[in-house]
């Protein structure tokens, strides 16, 4: 696994994140509500979810960008740092979110905690120039933690599968 992580072409990364949301895209076009999401079923929610929710989807959309773009000039550097305060604020955001295991955490959590303690790893690892370590940790959690985590999200009967996909009863 680590070294497949290791082989994994940056661009192939924004490719299969752009993938992945166009995938997203059409199966709403097909079989959900695009035309009229439910966005009256993200009313109500609490402030986390909303911070989380922004976080995440800017989130989303600048790794692609720092995937696709060239590495390690100011832009890569500058925006690097603000991906990294998403990240973190989606993560630890998460922490207040309970729902999907009753009132207690579920599997998804174990996801943010290992964000919380690895993405400063890779900080760490980029001011120290160890290119190889940043770029497989950061591999990893877009892969690991931003489409698995970000995909799961969409299942039946969660918020955002509601709103695309479920009536205003979902
Ligand atoms: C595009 C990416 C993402 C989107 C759009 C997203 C969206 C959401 C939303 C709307 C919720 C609250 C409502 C619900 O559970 O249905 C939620 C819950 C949660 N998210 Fe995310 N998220 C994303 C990425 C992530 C990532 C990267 C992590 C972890 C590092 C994460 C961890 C969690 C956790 C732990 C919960 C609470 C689950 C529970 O109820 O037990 N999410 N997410």
């Amino acid at each position: 696994m680590k070294s497949f992580v290791r082989n994994i072409h940056p661009q192939i990364i924004a490719l299969i994140g752009a993938a992945a949301f166009f995938l997203l895209l059409i199966l709403a076009l097909v079989k959900g509500n695009l035309s009229s999401p439910h966005f009256q079923n993200l009313i109500g929610q609490p402030i986390q979810v909303y911070v989380h929710l922004v976080a995440a989807l800017l989130t989303f959309g600048l790794g692609l960008v720092l995937f696709a773009a060239p590495k390690g000039n100011f832009p890569h550097r500058a925006l690097g740092w603000v991906w990294s305060g998403l990240m973190l604020t989606v993560a630890a955001s998460s922490l207040w979110i309970t729902g999907l295991n009753g009132k207690t955490y579920s599997p998804i959590h174990l996801l943010s905690a290992w964000v919380l303690v690895i993405l400063p790893v890779a900080l760490v690892a980029a001011r120290r120039h160890r290119v190889d370590i940043h770029s497989r940790i950061m591999t990893g959690v877009f892969l690991g933690a931003m489409i698995l985590a970000g995909g799961f999200t969409f299942f039946p009967g969660r918020l955002l599968w509601r709103v695309l996909f479920a009536g205003s009863e979902g």
